[in-house]
């Protein structure tokens, strides 16, 4: 057992509560950020006057000594210690001596805890923001190869109208762009330093509290101490966010599995990404795809784990707030995780143009057009579904697809039709009439495509 306030204490703390306590375990990765705080405030009491030059220099070099060796593997982060900032703490006072117990002047674990999990978080959120950058580009990179790849769109998972493979992959696109704007949006708001909030009231030091908070990359200093040791909301709205990336990933893999499925066979997994059976030779299973929308509900549970936690909290710090760690980094790990190999995955799957294409041939994703054809020749628009019902009823007994029916068949139903119907019901004409904005047709879809270029030139 090593912890920092054994004074008004007459017994030994019992084992069991000693490990209970303890965050050691989950909050030794904080040890860079730990590291990076404590300098921070120290050249801020160097500049108050309230530590002198020499005892700056000494602590500043014990910790970049610290931080090198944990880095470099000569200094093992010990389960004695409590929590990480024991463990710094302790370890400067051994290899410097006096000065070292001037470090936390003017601090608590309170505010050094909040400070930690912010910069870690901070950083968090930028690798995140880099992975769905790639998953941005790769999406966009497959869409711009398959502007004339014909597909059914559903609806009830029921193939509907035709639309391509790059419309579909815009959907996701527009996704993941506004998970991009989500995550910018929470460095916005949580960019203040809680440092200098001390325990919960501030200090009777002359901190300056926006020179620690410049030179910690924050816009300032957390205006309340109160708030800013127990304010958690930022990794709410992060376990938000990342709810939500998860929730876009988990559509997209259902219909990963179900493109890559025997009976649809739109796609095949590349063989790096598809894992087999131990049983059955033949089977290549999506199971990244599938594990990924598993995680989903971890990430969920993250978030609905702390919520449940802040929700009774009295101002201002409770120790209930050390649960937020395990929660949060499990999902920060997990997205990182699941965005780096669905978009690995996407970007080796093969997609198959004509198994697409004649899926929604056969699926009678033409019946609108061939109804709208009646209704541009004057028949009202009711009448119109009525015939084109009829049509498909036939070609369903026939077993073909609508552009399959002589001409004659259709002038039985309707004198209206001409041979012109067939050029009108192709699924490529299908497709590029649709050219007003978000649709599908390749006019439309260019500019669309044209915009997201830019944006990614400006992400
Ligand atoms: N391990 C603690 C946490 O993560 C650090 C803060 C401890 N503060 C305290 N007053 N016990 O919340």
């Amino acid at each position: 057992m090593a912890q920092l306030w054994g004074g008004r204490f007459t017994k030994e703390t019992d084992q069991l509560v000693y490990d209970f306590n303890a965050s050691i375990r989950f909050d030794r990765r904080l040890y860079a950020e730990d590291i990076r705080g404590s300098i921070a405030h120290v050249m801020m009491l160097a500049k108050q006057k309230i530590l002198t030059e020499a005892e700056k220099e000494d602590i500043i070099a014990g910790l970049e000594g610290i931080l090198d060796d944990v880095e470099q593997g000569k200094l093992e982060i010990s389960d004695k210690y409590e929590d990480i900032h024991s463990f710094v703490e302790a370890t400067l006072i051994d290899r410097i001596g006096e000065a070292g117990k001037k470090l936390h002047t003017g601090r608590s674990r309170n505010d050094q805890v909040a400070l930690d999990m912010k910069l870690y978080t901070r950083s968090e959120i930028h690798k995140l923001d880099d992975l769905l950058k790639e998953l941005l580009l790769t999406l966009l990179s497959v869409m711009e190869e398959h502007l004339d790849t014909y597909m059914p769109g559903f609806t009830h998972l029921q193939k509907a109208q035709p639309i391509t493979l790059a419309h579909h992959l815009g959907a996701y696109f527009e996704m993941f762009k506004r998970d991009h704007e989500r995550l910018r949006d929470i460095e916005k708001r949580m960019n203040t330093c809680p440092l200098g909030s001390g325990a919960l009231a501030g200090t009777t030091y002359p901190l300056d509290r926006q020179y620690t908070a410049s030179l910690l990359g924050f816009d300032g200093p957390a205006l309340n101490s109160m708030d800013g040791v127990s304010d958690r909301d930022y990794l709410l709205e992060l376990l938000s966010a990342l709810s939500v990336i998860m929730m876009h990933l988990s559509r997209f893999s259902e219909e990963v599995i179900i493109w890559n499925s025997n009976e649809y066979q739109f796609v095949e997994i590349d063989d790096a990404y598809s894992t087999g059976s131990s049983i059955m030779p033949q089977k290549k299973n999506p199971d990244i795809a599938e594990l990924v929308r598993g995680k989903t509900g971890r990430v969920y549970g993250a978030l609905n784990a702390l919520l449940t936690a802040m929700k009774g909290l009295p101002l201002a710090y409770n120790k209930d707030m050390q649960e937020d760690k395990e929660w949060a980094f499990d999902a920060m790990d997990t997205v990182r995780h699941c965005l780096t190999l669905f978009t690995g995955m996407l970007g080796t799957m093969q997609f198959k143009k004509d198994r697409m294409e004649e899926s929604a041939r056969h699926g009678f994703t033409n019946a609108t057009d061939a109804a709208d054809y009646l209704v541009n020749r004057g028949v009202a628009f009711r009448d119109a579904h009525g015939i084109v019902g009829r049509l498909v009823l036939l070609c369903i007994e026939k077993g073909i697809a609508l552009d399959e029916l002589p001409l004659e068949e259709y002038q039985k139903i309707s004198d209206v039709f001409a041979e012109d119907i067939y050029e009108a019901i192709s699924l490529k004409t299908c497709v590029n009439k649709r050219v007003t904005t978000g649709a599908p047709g390749r006019e439309a879809m260019e500019k669309a495509l044209k915009i997201y270029r830019n944006y990614m030139e400006e992400y």
